[in-house]
């Protein structure tokens, strides 16, 4: 990969690993998930549409394009030349573009290290910081949110599992600002 884009990798492994101590995560864990989260990004199309064929994951993910394929098709090849197994930390990875529903504590880790890393400057970076310096759950949801907006204002496709995320993180974290009231 680019030296630019190895330096986001280990910025995002350092932010990862804040995250991870903050949160009470597992902070080798975090730290290998930030390095490796995007492995796969700078692979050609082609070896990602046969890998998707060869691994016979869903058709659907042949419309769409590098944005999604590097995380949910680049475990594949974490895998095949990292040597790289351990299933939470592939699950991060997997994870990384898309969110999901369930989306356990490391996968929320790397998610928001990659978009809240020192290197990053798009408008409501500060927001983003701030929200998940205060609680990563609500960090997820506004990321999922901001993804959202940004596909939609750029009339991009959006891959269905970011809605399926979006709407799971709402509802997890309406139930939790509930329960706080309750209390
Ligand atoms: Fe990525
Ligand atoms: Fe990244």
């Amino acid at each position: 990969m680019t030296q630019k884009r190895f330096a986001h990798c280990q910025r995002t492994s350092a932010m990862a690993v804040k995250l991870a101590e903050q949160n009470g995560g597992d902070v080798l864990r975090a730290k290998i998930g930030g390095l490796v989260h995007d492995y796969a990004k700078q692979i050609p199309d082609a070896d990602f549409i046969q890998a998707i064929h060869d691994h016979h994951l869903p058709d659907d993910l042949l419309h769409y394009g590098n944005a999604i394929w590097h995380g949910i098709v680049g475990v594949y090849f974490i895998e095949d030349e990292l040597g790289l197994h351990d299933p939470a930390i592939l699950q991060a990875v997997q994870e990384h573009t898309t969110g999901s529903p369930e989306m356990p504590l490391l996968a929320q880790i790397i998610y928001m290290a990659d978009f809240i890393e020192p290197g990053r400057s798009f408008p409501g970076v500060e927001k983003a910081r701030a929200i998940t310096a205060k609680n990563l759950q609500a960090g997820v949801l506004f990321q999922l949110s901001h993804e959202l907006t940004y596909l939609v204002e750029k009339q991009e496709p959006i891959y269905p599992l970011t809605f399926t995320s979006y709407n799971a993180w709402v509802k997890r974290i309406s139930q939790t600002t509930q329960a706080k009231k309750a209390e």
